[in-house]
């Protein structure tokens, strides 16, 4: 099975710092680093890291024609991003002492996908081919339905939380990849004791991948069954991008043919990888280190 990456690419601009800024308040950052990032673009990054066969799609502006040498260069097909007028993406992500962090979005030309750009990227694609969406760029509704019209299987990371995301069709995806925060969000609840059978009841058709921090992670199928797997403890310096990681991870075995708990198992080691390190693309490890990480030695 090939997959289709349909997502954002941003340039992220992270300022280390001891708290995040207040209001009213300037402060000087410890460091500064400029990575290239963005929910799709890390996916992407992830898939092919873990060794999947990865196709990736958006836009870019003029200014981030860079970004493209970076995903070629670790094996992803490019061949469907699209040059907008509007600049690339950004995103200024501050970083706390406690690995926390908090990022603000000028969307840019991740928003300038129109239902036209959708049609070209999935072209060719159909049934026994996957594609992963996440809700950082434009024509979302468009695009759900499209991937369904054409028999692929979606999955859907519903990621960030926005308010255009509770009118999204998200029961038509096979897999949903989400965290409690948006978890929260499509259930309308603040149990998150309770949010993994809501999303059950409201999405019957849908396997379901909830992943809840340091608590771990949790899948309900939708044949009833379900598993939970703990999260590793490790000393966090950067979360930024593990849940990007995670999901490229645990959608490579999927793509493999491995069962749920392998994916699950393989992908909370992948994320408790990536939490060590600083930044977000770069924080993604490779699969050979995910087979010999030993979280004993952090
Ligand atoms: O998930 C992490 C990503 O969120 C960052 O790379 C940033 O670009 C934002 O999209």
């Amino acid at each position: 099975m090939r997959v289709l990456i349909i997502g954002s690419i941003n340039i992220d601009d992270v300022f280390a710092v001891g708290q995040f800024v207040r209001p009213g308040e300037t402060i000087s950052c410890r460091s500064y680093a400029r990575h290239v990032g963005g929910k799709g673009d890390n996916q992407a990054m992830a898939l092919a890291r873990a060794g999947a066969e990865v196709y990736f799609a958006g836009k870019i502006g003029e200014d981030g024609r860079f970004i493209l040498d970076a995903l070629a260069g670790a094996g992803v097909d490019t061949s469907r991003v699209a040059v907008s007028g509007i600049p690339t993406g950004r995103a200024i992500i501050q970083v706390q002492d406690d690995g926390q962090n908090c990022i603000l979005l000028a969307p840019g030309a991740n928003k300038d996908i129109r239902p036209a750009d959708i049609d070209s990227f999935l072209e060719g694609w159909g049934s026994g081919d996957m594609v992963v969406f996440q809700n950082e760029i434009s024509s979302m509704d468009y695009a759900l339905a499209e991937a369904g019209r054409r028999g692929l299987t979606i999955v859907l990371n519903p990621s960030p939380v926005t308010e255009s995301l509770l009118s999204l069709p998200v029961g038509r995806a096979d897999w949903l990849i989400l965290n409690e925060t948006e978890g929260q969000a499509l259930t309308d609840s603040s149990d998150v004791e309770s949010i993994a059978g809501l999303l059950r009841g409201k999405f019957p058709a849908t396997e379901i991948v909830l992943t809840l921090g340091d608590q771990g992670v949790r899948y309900e199928g939708r044949n009833g069954s379900s598993l939970q797997v703990p999260a590793l403890k490790v000393k966090v310096v950067d979360t930024t991008a593990a849940g990007d990681c995670f999901t490229g991870f645990f959608l490579a075995d999927i793509l493999e043919g491995k069962d749920v708990l392998t994916a699950l198992t393989t992908a909370t080691r992948a994320a408790a990888i990536c939490v060590g390190r600083p930044g977000a693309q770069p924080s993604i490890p490779t699969r050979a280190e995910v087979e010999t990480f030993d979280p004993e030695d952090r």
